[in-house]
């Protein structure tokens, strides 16, 4: 594979392609298992057969269409209670390559992170990631850390709640080249950083790129729909909600849902 413009010291170093595989994040795990593999080696793949999300969603992706793919990383320096870190550090990144792509888009000021990792533009998804760590007590092992970024697909399954991909911002199709190496980039920028130990420029700069942050919306819990504002990330990941009534309540990702 031609990587011109890859500027990284390991991220995207490495790539194995495959036309289709269950699930890129799968794939890697399971060499993982058997072999190590330089930090930043990538899976990537045409189509995945079981692509995962978060939650246990299925990832649906065209195949040929958009970028699926997976890296390692061995953040050895981080204890497992700042996990969290790290989802920051990766969603600044493809934030970063997705604001680097859409430049010349005026949808560039709409680009934002939907806690905890997705890539939004306006109030449509362009972007998924699935962090799935390997701990060794007290810190974390290896990381695997999946992305499917939408780049030239149209017809999204209807399933899919409010997808979309660069081609339709844009315009025109991308060579998914420049998608990668434009991502391995951004990626590698941010966890250098993190492993520089300058989490609270992450942490400050997370907050401001995330979508609806400070803004009364309609959220659903357990308890059913109300409306609340996003006012922080706590080091768990877990956001606080503040209702009209002053009320603050912590949750976790599987505890509550954006309504759009
Ligand atoms: C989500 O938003 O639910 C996360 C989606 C993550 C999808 C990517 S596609 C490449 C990698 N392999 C997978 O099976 N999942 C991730």
């Amino acid at each position: 594979m031609q990587t011109n413009g890859l500027q990284t010291l390991f991220t995207g170093q490495q790539v194995t392609v495959f036309k289709t595989v269950e699930s890129t994040n799968t794939c890697l795990s399971n060499l993982l298992s058997q072999q190590r593999l330089p930090e930043g080696a990538v899976i990537m793949a045409d189509e995945q057969t079981s692509g995962r999300g978060l939650a246990n969603e299925r990832w649906l992706s065209e195949a040929g269409k958009n970028l699926l793919m997976s890296v390692v990383f061995y953040p050895s320096f981080l204890s497992t209670q700042n996990l969290f870190m790290l989802s920051k550090a990766f969603s600044l990144g493809v934030y970063d390559c997705v604001k680097d792509l859409l430049t010349n888009s005026s949808e560039n000021k709409f680009v934002k992170i939907k806690w905890p990792n997705d890539i939004y533009v306006g109030d449509k998804k362009l972007c998924g990631m699935l962090i799935e760590n390997s701990i060794r007590n007290p810190n974390v092992n290896h990381t695997v850390l999946g992305i499917g970024l939408n780049v030239n697909e149209e017809d999204f399954p209807v399933a899919l709640q409010n997808p979309v991909s660069l081609k339709m911002i844009l315009g025109k199709e991308l060579e998914m080249i420049a998608c990668f190496t434009a991502l391995c980039n951004a990626l590698e920028s941010r966890y250098l950083q993190l492993k520089a130990g300058h989490a609270d420029q992450i942490n400050e700069e997370y907050v401001s790129a995330l979508f609806r942050f400070g803004e009364f919306h309609e959220y659903e819990s357990n308890h059913g729909r109300f409306k609340a504002k996003l006012t922080a990330v706590a080091d768990d990941g877990k956001i606080f909600l503040k209702r009209e009534t002053g009320l603050i309540e912590k949750y976790d990702f599987k505890e509550v849902k954006f309504i759009f």
